[in-house]
């Protein structure tokens, strides 16, 4: 096969066979297809788009490029999420234990943040002595005994997304639907669950601005689910505001701990059971505890515990605190009738819960508390928002990142939070 050949083909709306398929990936992997070919195939795909074989056979051969995770030596069912991102969104948190102490076993490989949107293993690592970082025993050690874990990726799982993820990243190709998908789906493969959750986030927060774009993106990952024998459900869920009261790490780490206590934001609440419910269904346990249960009954709370302290954190340590704090207050009375998910992202992000580049490291005490949400009463001069940095220089850029992003208005009904279910 010619690099060239192959881009011509899609570049000129073609598709592509799958040996044309199975070779650029594989050649790209092992370093046999330069950095510019693989950007110049990756634009063409992402302005032709490709067809449901073509994302089949691109997934398949990200997921042949690494090691495929085993876990049947467990006695329970796997199961597991993954969220195209969003603002807030800390659901894996009280997610994975619930799902466990209801009897399924949740391997979850999890990222860091990505721009605007946080990541979950940024938010565990503010858990004093918590590791991201396990190999396949450890992570097989801590399901066992805990029945959920939560961590990092090994450099062996799907390496071709790796390398294509970060090439995608730097030239402007990371929107394209069958290349986010083929990506999430080949990680989310590899890792060998059983069955598979999807949260697809639409709104100013997500990836997916519109509705119509996250639903072809759901349905493309279903598609790719069901094809690898992988049963796959879609949520899709609405991210215009940020999901509960706190956006950042340590903030919340706090939020999911209260969630597992039994109280917590309710929209947290609702998506929290709401995909435990879908994940129980998927793995085939029907007749399980329900999860609402298991947050109310201490159950997953215990879990939660056993997970930390087997990943060597201290669930009862103290959580770090900002040393700074700025207040934004209600510009008005009334009732808010915005918050505006992509500007608390960034302004978190500006603050420090986030990375300008990828090698940065996150300020585990920074971020936003919210003291309403959309629908709430406020009264002008109260606070809205508390901005938390370790640094007070800080705060400029992240004000700046809010202007715009809040309106008081009558009144307001906040819209569903669930959408719909693609299966
Ligand atoms: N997350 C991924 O893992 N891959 C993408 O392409 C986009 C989001």
């Amino acid at each position: 096969f010619d690099a060239v050949d192959v881009i011509r083909t899609k570049r000129d709306g073609g598709s592509l066979s799958p040996e044309q398929i199975d070779w650029a990936v594989a050649a790209y992997t092992r370093g046999e297809i330069a950095e510019e070919q693989m950007a110049a195939l990756a634009m063409a795909i992402l302005l032709r788009g490709m067809t449901r074989a073509e994302v089949a056979r691109w997934t398949e051969a990200m997921i042949r490029s690494g090691e495929r995770m085993d876990w049947s030596r467990l006695d329970r069912p796997t199961t597991d999420k993954h969220s195209t991102g969003g603002v807030g969104d800390k659901i894996t948190l009280p997610l994975a234990p619930t799902v466990a102490a209801c009897g399924a076993a949740v391997p979850q490989l999890s990222g860091r943040g990505l721009g605007h949107t946080g990541g979950t293993l940024d938010k565990l690592e503010s858990i004093p002595g918590w590791r991201a970082s396990l190999s396949n025993e450890e992570m097989l050690g801590v399901l066992d005994k805990a029945g959920a874990v939560v961590c990092a990726a090994g450099s062996g799982l799907a390496p071709a997304d790796r390398k294509l993820y970060a090439l995608r990243d730097v030239t402007g190709t990371v929107e394209s639907i069958p290349l986010i998908a083929s990506s999430i789906m080949s990680k989310k493969i590899a890792e060998g669950t059983g069955a598979l959750v999807l949260d697809v986030k639409a709104g100013s927060g997500a990836f997916m601005k519109n509705v119509g774009d996250a639903r072809e993106l759901a349905r493309t990952m279903v598609g790719i689910g069901s094809d690898h024998g992988v049963n796959t459900v879609a949520l899709l869920t609405a991210m215009d505001t940020p999901l509960g009261l706190a956006v950042g790490n340590a903030v919340e780490v706090a939020e999911s701990v209260e969630v597992l206590g039994g109280g917590g934001p309710a929209d947290v609440v609702e998506l929290t059971v709401a995909l435990a419910r879908e994940m129980l269904a998927a793995a085939g346990l029907t007749g399980a505890k329900d999860p609402a249960e298991a947050l109310r009954d201490g159950s997953a709370m215990d879990i939660w515990r056993s997970m930390i302290s087997a990943q060597g954190g201290d669930p009862d340590a103290a959580l770090p605190v900002a040393n700074e704090t700025c207040q934004v207050t209600a510009p008005a009375t009334g009732v808010l009738s915005r918050l505006d998910a992509y500007g608390v992202g960034v302004a978190a992000w500006r603050l420090g819960a986030g990375r300008a580049r990828k090698e940065d490291p996150v300020s585990h005490a920074a971020g936003i508390t919210l003291h309403a949400k959309p629908g709430d009463r406020v009264r002008e001069g109260e606070p809205l928002l508390t901005l938390h940095a370790d640094t007070a220089d800080r705060f400029g850029r992240a004000l700046e990142a809010l202007e715009g992003a809040y309106e008081v208005g009558e009144a307001f009904t906040p819209p569903p939070l669930i959408i719909d279910r693609i299966a």
